[in-house]
């Protein structure tokens, strides 16, 4: 296993690569002929839920997520009540990040032990096959020393704006979700710290890229954490779910916000909700742009099955591990489909 102190070999900047002209990406981007992006694929509408319905139709509604959170575990919200605005602001001022001259985006250069800042790859293992994909990750709580880039100048606002609707957002999925799993509305919400529960971002750039066919810009993986909340780039597909074993990629509505569930929800639901993969292609045209936001159980808490889940008809599938421990995986290993949470499974 590679170790968390540093890279093992020199980080490339992915939109350098892009902008150096070449036609040809680097052997260290290729894709293995399984992995690679298939070309006939299928549109998928992914379940839309107003959330306003919470308040006007409210058990329709719970209904809707329900299903969502069971069949499918991805949905989209919408009426969600994050101004377009601050959407439009959130994702221009990501763009405009990534469109800072190198010197400036060095700056905040990531290490693999916390991640934090601006970085080009996932995993320490030396000579694994890398994504096409810059980005930027930043911790927002537990609030310690959260690493702003100072330009844009306003980014900080504006993500402190976005971060409260997001916080929002998590705390009314998990109450109604606990409520859907037949659990004390505050059942979820406690098993993730209470008010110490974690929420990080990935500010995702996908460059242009002269061979699409080849790479992909996020390999398949479920999200470690608890809930995702992604922010897509409306002018340019590229998420794929992985549905009834085929690829589909995702046609996000306007405006909408994309909800779902991560390993560690997993986790707590004893499988009653089940992380999905998803992975991101890339074009040859046009550079896109997503804001990944994770909201998280507290580091030090161990995850395992709430315990009204676990009876002798479902006893409980998973072993107890903090998500400090268990985020250390994708930290070493990179993206790995679904391998990790299947490899909690508690012997039987
Ligand atoms: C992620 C992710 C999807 C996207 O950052 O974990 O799945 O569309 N992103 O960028
Ligand atoms: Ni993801």
């Amino acid at each position: 296993m590679g170790s968390l102190e540093d890279w093992p070999e020199p980080v490339v900047c992915v939109q350098s690569l892009s902008e150096n002209g070449n036609q040809v990406i680097p052997n260290q981007y290729i894709k293995p002929k399984l992995e690679r992006p298939s070309s006939c694929l299928n549109d998928v509408n992914i379940p839309i839920v107003d959330l306003s319905g919470l308040v006007t139709s409210r058990e329709v509604t719970m209904k809707q997520i329900s299903h969502a959170c069971r069949e499918w575990g991805f949905f989209q919200l919408v009426n969600h009540g994050v101004k377009t605005e601050l959407i439009d602001e959130a994702r221009d001022i990501w763009r405009e990040f990534f469109h800072e001259p190198m010197e400036v985006k060095k700056i905040y250069a990531n290490s693999p032990k916390t991640y934090e800042g601006f970085g080009s790859r996932l995993g320490v293992e030396k000579g694994a096959i890398l994504d096409w994909n810059d980005y930027y990750y930043l911790h927002y709580l537990p609030f310690c020393h959260t690493k702003w880039p100072a330009h844009p100048p306003s980014l900080r606002d504006v993500m402190e704006e976005y971060t409260k609707e997001i916080l929002r957002l998590g705390a009314v999925l998990l109450e109604v979700l606990s409520i859907n799993l037949g659990l004390k509305e505050d059942s979820l919400q406690n098993a993730f710290g209470g008010k110490e529960a974690g929420a990080c971002l990935r500010a995702n750039f996908y460059p242009k890229c002269p061979q699409p066919e080849l790479t992909l810009g996020l390999s398949s993986h479920s999200d470690p954490g608890g809930m995702a909340f992604l922010l897509p780039d409306e002018q340019v597909a590229g998420l794929q779910i992985r549905k009834d074993d085929q690829w589909a990629t995702v046609k996000p509505a306007h405006n909408a916000i994309i909800v779902n569930i991560g390993d560690q929800l997993q986790v707590l639901s004893n499988s009653i909700y089940k992380s999905v993969e998803h992975r991101v292609v890339v074009n040859p045209n046009k550079e896109r742009v997503s804001l990944a936001y994770f909201y998280n159980p507290k580091n030090d808490l161990l995850i395992q099955p709430i315990s009204e889940l676990v009876t002798t008809k479902t006893p409980s599938l998973y072993l107890p591990m903090t998500f400090e421990e268990y985020r250390r995986y994708i930290r070493t290993k990179g993206p790995q489909g679904k391998f990790q949470v299947e490899s909690l499974k508690s012997p039987r």
